[in-house]
C-alpha cells in the first residue's frame, strides 16, 4: 500500500465493511446517473468491457453487465463484493461480471494499455490525500489504452453537506464516521491535466451535488 493516510484508509475499510453487512445494497439497486450516461458514452465508442474501481455491491456494475457490457468490478469490501457477486448470480449476468477485492491505493492490476474503459461511481472523493488522488488516476491513465474512457463521480463542493461536514487533514471532511472530499472545479481541471476532455458537466442526484467527469486518453 503507497503511504499516505494509512490509519485512516484501514479505519476507512473496517466502516464500509461494516456498513455493508449491516445494509446489504446500502446503494439501492437502481443505477447510478453516472453509469447510465457512462453505458451511453462507452456503447458510442465501441467499448464492451469495463474496469469499475470502487464498485461497492454492484449496483451500476450489474446495470452495465445488462446493457452488454463485460464488467470486471473492483473495491475494497470483500462482503460488498459477495453480494455483488450474488446478485450477479440471480441475475443471470455472472457470466459478463466479474469481482475481484482490490484497495485502489495499490496499482492497479491491468498491463499498461490493455484497458478500453474505466468507471468510479463516488469512489475518488472517498479518503484519499492529493498526492494519492494523483496516483490514482495516473494508474488509470496507464492501463487505459491510448483513447480508452474514463467517467467517473465525484461529490461537489456545491453539495450542501460540504459547510457541515467537519473538517480533517487535507480538505478530507467527516461525517458519521465517514471521510471524504467535496470537489471543486479546480481540482476536477487538475485531474483531467494530460487528458482529453470528454465531458465535465455539474448535476444533482438529490440529495447530493455531484461532478461527472468524462476524459479520454490521449
Ligand atoms: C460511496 S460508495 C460507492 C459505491 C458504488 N460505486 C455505487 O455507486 O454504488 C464508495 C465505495 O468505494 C469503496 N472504496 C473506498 N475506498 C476504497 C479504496 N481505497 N479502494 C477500493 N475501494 C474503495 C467503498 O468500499 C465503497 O464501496
Amino acid at each position: 500500500m503507497n503511504t499516505g493516510h494509512v490509519e485512516l484508509a484501514r479505519a476507512q475499510q473496517d466502516r464500509w465493511e461494516a456498513a455493508y453487512a449491516r445494509h446489504p445494497q446500502l446503494h439501492g439497486s437502481e443505477p447510478s446517473e453516472a453509469a447510465r450516461w457512462a453505458a451511453e458514452a462507452f456503447g458510442a465508442a465501441g467499448i464492451d468491457d469495463v474496469l469499475e474501481l470502487g464498485a461497492g455491491h454492484g449496483r451500476d456494475a450489474l446495470y452495465l453487465a445488462a446493457q452488454g457490457f463485460s464488467v470486471h468490478a473492483t473495491d475494497f469490501s470483500e462482503t460488498a463484493l459477495d453480494q455483488l457477486r450474488q446478485h450477479a448470480q440471480r441475475a443471470g449476468l455472472d457470466d459478463r461480471v466479474t469481482a475481484a477485492l482490490h484497495d485502489v491505493r495499490d496499482p492497479l492490476p491491468p498491463a499498461d494499455a490493455t484497458v478500453n474503459a474505466v468507471f468510479a461511481n463516488l469512489l475518488l472523493n472517498m479518503a484519499f490525500s492529493p498526492a494519492e488522488l494523483r496516483t490514482l488516476v495516473g494508474e488509470v491513465q496507464r492501463v487505459l489504452r491510448p483513447g480508452g474512457l474514463f467517467v467517473y463521480a465525484v461529490w461537489s463542493a456545491d453539495d450542501s453537506c460540504a459547510g457541515s461536514w467537519e473538517a480533517v487533514d487535507d480538505g478530507l471532511s467527516e461525517h458519521d464516521g465517514f471521510v471524504g472530499r467535496f470537489f471543486d472545479r479546480g481540482l476536477v481541471d487538475e485531474l483531467s491535466t494530460g487528458w482529453q476532455p470528454v465531458d465535465i458537466t455539474p448535476y444533482a442526484e438529490p440529495p447530493r451535488r455531484l461532478w461527472r467527469v468524462a476524459v479520454a486518453k490521449r
